[in-house]
């Protein structure tokens, strides 16, 4: 695979604002024949558009999301975000291109337990430090999920959808191009659920961030611009929200 800097790739697509993914395939290799999960999946998702993924469990939807979010690569296809093929890129470009393109919110918060809330949403910032100070915008984003005022609180302080307003705040942190959410509200009751999925799209919405999201809740994907499901390795949009069995148990 030629080794190619962001740098070539923006200037020779920097039109190409958003998401752009073509005939992407993925297979896992099994001792008899590949299990196929992907096959030839297209998606294109101007900057500022959101996305909701449905389709049964095991169907691919975190598997989709982990290859746009350059945490596995494809077997086969492409994606680009803002013209850059991250699966081109060396691997510093590799790592820069996760921590600063991509913002990630999952079922789990993964906050550090022993840091604050403030220095939690301040994670993204360490790995190659800004010019200017990150901490006003970490406690701006506080501010707009809610929990100025529990900015030196550690998670085991915070409940649920707390924690996971926190987890949004993290995600947004650096700015991405790209806003990945795998059942983000998965853990959390109805109406803490609406909470979380409306400050999901707010902040998507404010800095036209690319947000796709995976969820098993037809009402969650109804809110989405657009909503497409996995079925049989292959993505389809749907003009209405699909509706879905609750599941039964967690992952
Ligand atoms: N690393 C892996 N190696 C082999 N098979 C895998 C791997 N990761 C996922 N799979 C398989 O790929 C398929 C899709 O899994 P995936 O986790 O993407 O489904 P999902 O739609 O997110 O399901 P859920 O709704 O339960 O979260 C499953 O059959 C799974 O077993
Ligand atoms: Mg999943």
């Amino acid at each position: 695979m030629p080794h190619m800097t962001s740098d070539d790739t923006s200037a020779a697509v920097a039109s190409e604002r958003g998401l752009i993914v073509r005939s992407l395939c993925k297979e896992y290799p099994t001792r008899g024949e590949p299990l196929v999960v992907l096959r030839d999946v297209h998606l294109t998702l101007r900057a500022g558009q959101s996305a909701a993924i449905m389709g049964p469990s095991g169907s691919g939807k975190s598997t989709l999301l982990s290859i746009l979010g350059a945490l596995e690569p494809p077997t086969g296809g492409s994606v680009t975000l803002d013209g850059v093929d991250p699966f081109r890129l060396g691997e510093a470009e590799l790592a820069r291109f996760r921590n600063r393109g991509v913002g990630f919110v999952f079922q789990e918060h993964y906050l550090l337990p022993q840091c604050s809330v403030l220095e939690n949403v301040l994670v993204p910032t360490l790995a190659d430090r800004p010019a200017d100070d990150p901490t006003p915008r970490a406690r701006e984003l506080l501010d707009r999920v809610g929990l100025s005022e529990r900015l030196d609180h550690l998670p085991s302080e915070l409940s649920g959808g707390e924690r996971q307003r926190v987890a949004i705040a993290r995600a947004m942190m650096n700015r991405p191009s790209l806003l990945l959410a795998d059942e983000p509200t998965g853990n959390l009751d109805r109406r803490t659920a609406d909470v979380v999925a409306e400050l999901l799209l707010e902040l998507h919405r404010a800095e036209r961030t690319v947000l796709v999201c995976a969820t098993h809740s037809a009402s969650l994907a109804a809110r989405f611009e657009r909503r497409f499901e996995i079925a049989d390795g292959g993505l389809a949009e749907t003009a209405v929200a699909i509706g879905c069995e609750p599941r039964a148990g967690r992952d």
